[in-house]
């Protein structure tokens, strides 16, 4: 029988072997196709099921596997060319972090185990919260991204307000809502009747008369509105709904105000974002991705609330086998906030990239993706044969191709959309809006810089030459 336990020899020859790759696939990042034309296809894939190994195998065909023909058989969002969707450029930092902590091991669940860990994971919360404008009262925990953030904030939300009057809840969010919210709505019991998708402006936000007529209307049909969210950066356009004044309507109408931050809340961090974020502060809760706009790699969202006790009052419960539940004002128990008890040690691979860089870098970047954004912006404007229909608020971006009418511009901008896409340098996608196909381009890696953008311009302009638009 093999022995689970390594020597301290062989556990390091088995990090330099992975290191080997690991060098030799950060060296080749961005020299490569962002997509291949040979993805893993169903007869691969079936190729790929494996019966239960009883028997061991070297790791080194098994590393060769990993890092060779999967990947390259794979999108590549980490590459500086990757701007569609929300891109995960994953900086290595956070890997090295989740190798400490997967090697410690320590259990964060409860702070009365290993409260040095948990105080680690504590304060980058609080540092959240700090950037978010949150007080003293605030609190949160890390998710395992966005859709579970989004998804504890409306059972908070729920706790807090429908004392279990869960079938007349409603839920108010724009057409331009990140799909999560819905599903979340549901998996916290709402009926999906509840959910009502209010419609955006010109510039896909959405408007604070259009919620109060909304909740009016509800209210005279005996329902429970209970709880507003609202997008800072929605995914198909970047927008940003206005947050103050969402605010005050959520306040006047009695409505917990929840703020879909997941890839806009951290441009919070720059002037710009603040100034376009303006009313962030006001929430009873925000959803943030580190793993979209801090560039860790997947795995880490936040959810975060003005009053840390509805997330206690949400989730506290005890067992005689477990140890007693820390004081309010002590380090906490994350199991008591929020829905894990067994949990990785998520904080981590936040701490110690910001730790070892500092805000400052994470708020220089940032600051480069709002600038990258204006710059495409301004390129496209001043292209005859395209319409920008959706310019940055902050790092996305979304436009077409123009035509005499929708159905022959939408076919333009999708034979575009493919041609750009075919050169393999860049990596877009499309979306619709309002009967609209648009290509969208998300900056949002840390590994995108002027140059990939100027890739991209060259390919859009090439892509029309050979269409000749
Ligand atoms: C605005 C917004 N909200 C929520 C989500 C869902 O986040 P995740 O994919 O981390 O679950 C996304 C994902 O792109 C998003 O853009």
């Amino acid at each position: 029988m093999q022995d689970l336990e390594l020597s301290s020899a062989e556990a390091s020859a088995m990090v330099d072997a992975v290191m080997t790759h690991i060098t030799q696939a950060i060296d080749a990042v961005g020299n490569g196709p962002v997509d291949t034309s040979s993805r893993a296809d169903a007869e691969y894939l079936a190729r790929m099921v494996e019966a239960p190994p009883e028997a061991g195998s070297p790791l080194a065909p098994l590393l060769d596997k990993l890092f060779g023909d999967y990947a390259t058989r794979s999108l590549d969002p980490t590459s500086p060319g990757f701007m569609g969707y929300v891109p995960g450029g994953g900086i290595f930092h956070a890997a090295v972090a989740d190798l400490i902590a997967d090697t410690l091991n320590r259990y964060v669940g409860v702070s009365a185990v290993a409260g040095a860990y948990v105080q680690i994971e504590n304060n980058v919360l609080r540092w959240f919260c700090e950037i978010v404008g949150f007080g003293a009262e605030s609190g949160g925990y890390l998710t395992s991204g966005g859709s579970l953030a989004n998804w504890g904030a409306i059972v908070a939300a729920r706790e807090a307000r429908l004392d279990g009057d869960l079938a007349r809840g409603v839920i108010y969010a724009s057409d331009q809502a990140h799909h999560c919210v819905a599903k979340a709505a549901r998996l916290a019991g709402i009926p999906p009747g509840n959910v009502r998708v209010l419609g955006s402006d010109a510039a896909f936000r959405l408007q604070p008369e259009v919620v109060r007529s909304a909740v009016n209307e509800d209210l005279r049909a005996g329902l429970r509105p209970f709880l507003l969210v609202a997008s800072a950066g929605t995914t198909n356009t970047g927008a940003v709904d206005p947050l103050a004044a969402l605010a005050e309507v959520a306040d006047e109408c009695d409505l917990w105000f929840h703020v879909d931050g997941a890839y806009g809340g951290f441009f919070q961090l720059t002037e710009r974002g603040r100034l376009a974020l303006a009313g962030l502060s006001l929430a009873d809760s925000v959803a943030l991705d580190p793993h979209k706009t801090l560039f860790l790699p997947y795995g880490t969202g936040a959810l975060l609330v003005r009053q840390r006790q509805t997330l206690r009052h949400a989730h506290a419960t005890t067992a005689d086998y477990l140890p007693p539940p820390s004081a309010e004002e002590a380090v906490p128990d994350f199991s008591d906030l929020s829905p894990e008890l067994t949990r990785p040690f998520r904080g981590l691979r936040v701490w110690l990239p910001l730790k070892m860089h500092g805000f400052g870098v994470f708020r220089a970047y940032l600051d480069e993706k709002l600038d990258l954004a204006r710059w495409l912006a301004a390129e496209l404007q001043r292209m005859p044969e395209v319409e920008v229909l959706a310019p940055p608020e902050l790092s996305i971006l979304a436009f077409a191709l123009r035509a005499p009418d929708i159905e022959a511009a939408n076919a333009r901008t999708r034979a575009v959309l493919a041609a750009v896409n075919a050169g393999n340098r860049v990596m877009l996608t499309g979306t619709m809006l309002r009967g609209r196909f648009v290509i969208r381009v998300a900056v949002v890696s840390y590994r995108t810089h002027q140059q990939h953008l100027q890739l991209l311009v060259e390919d859009l302009h090439e892509a029309m030459v050979d269409m000749q638009l």
